[in-house]
């Protein structure tokens, strides 16, 4: 397994376990460190990795940027099954993306091959269906490749979390409007919880409906816009909805500025890059692409799990639930 400690990822190996499965993750050595990777019932640190544990798997750490660390750190010559991948670039640049969702994920997938697996499971995301930016081009590159492979390949599509629908809660509380771009309905989804996609990714070892295939999903119940999440959200507080309403031409604004300084001044066309992968936020659905009838189709987007994100927001709300959003996510 890589990506093993990102938000998905974690949710992924705990699902692979309840499985049934003998998980490896390979995580870089800074990430080993993380306290959250200590398995709470380990009360002893081994000073060999292969004896760490991460949720009740095996740890080996290393760079999965670099195919000779992956054979003789990750596989160590012995067989495995499969290879499960939530990676993905923590910071969505350009450079991040294909050095991360294209090129370490292709040495992965061949570092695997190699140590005898036959099935890759990729965690994609379901705006690559129509690609504007730099890491939704990676990805698909990626994408290409594993279905290229000869291996059994599932790749999930998945749509928003919540922990990037969740990030105005403290905002709300604090007596602030809820922020959304053009009236609140330019964009819908459904979310999906990390448990509920971890347990389908997972579920995509055994079930031979989800292999060879492109699989979009979502969580249960209808698509919701921001409009809708902002209103929730009030009443579950108790406090009458307000809202502030930012246009979309702002958005424009500020990549055309960026991107235009961005020519001269590389931090500042990552910063245009960054810019755009809001602005593609605020105005599209995450929802299956109709491209014959050019909108999106809630209908035709397919759920899993149970959770839903007005049950997440009442958990945060309660202090029972925490957003694992990561050191340095964006998305
Ligand atoms: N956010 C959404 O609403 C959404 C919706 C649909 C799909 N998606 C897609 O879902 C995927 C996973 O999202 P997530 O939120 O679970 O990701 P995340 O929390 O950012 O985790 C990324 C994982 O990749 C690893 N990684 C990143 N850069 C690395 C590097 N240079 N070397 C080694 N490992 C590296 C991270 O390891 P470290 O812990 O060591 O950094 C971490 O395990 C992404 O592809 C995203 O595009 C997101």
């Amino acid at each position: 397994m890589i990506g093993a400690t990102g938000t998905i990822g974690r949710a992924t190996v705990r699902a692979l376990l309840r499985h049934g499965h003998e998980v490896v993750c390979f995580v870089r050595p800074k990430a080993a460190k993380d306290p959250a990777m200590k398995d709470p019932a380990a009360k002893d640190r081994a000073a060999d990795d292969s004896t760490r544990r991460f949720l009740g798997a095996t740890v080996r750490t290393g760079e999965v940027t670099d195919p000779t660390s992956l054979a003789r750190d990750g596989l160590r010559g012995e067989h495995f099954d499969a290879l499960v991948s939530c990676l993905a670039s923590r910071t969505g640049t350009p450079k991040d993306a294909w050095a991360i969702d294209h090129q370490a994920q292709r040495h992965a997938l061949n570092a695997v091959k190699a140590a005898g697996a036959t099935h890759a499971v990729l965690l994609s995301a379901i705006c690559v269906q129509k690609p504007l930016l730099a890491f939704q081009h990676a990805k698909l590159a990626f994408e290409k490749e594993l279905m290229a492979s000869g291996l059994t390949w599932s790749i999930v599509r998945a749509t928003a979390f919540f922990k990037s629908l969740s990030g105005q809660i403290d905002r709300v509380k604090k007596g602030k409007p809820f922020l959304v771009f053009g009236d609140g309905t330019l964009t819908a989804c459904k979310p999906i919880s990390d448990d509920d996609l971890g347990d389908f990714i997972a579920g995509c070892l055994n079930e031979p409906m989800r292999h060879h295939r492109i699989l979009p999903i979502g969580g249960p119940g209808e698509a919701i816009t921001p409009q809708q999440q902002g209103e929730a959200l009030f009443q579950m507080l108790g406090q009458p909805p307000r809202f502030k309403r930012v246009p979309v031409a702002l958005l424009d604004v500020i990549v055309a500025v960026l991107s235009t300084f961005g020519r001269v001044e590389p931090k500042l066309a990552e910063k245009a890059e960054l810019a755009r992968i809001g602005r593609y936020y605020a105005t599209e659905s995450m929802l299956v692409w109709d491209a014959a009838a050019g909108r999106y189709d809630a209908a035709a987007t397919p759920s899993h799990g149970t959770q839903t994100l007005l049950d997440h927001y009442r958990g945060l709300l309660s202090g029972a639930v925490k957003n694992e959003r990561g050191e340095h996510a964006v998305f």
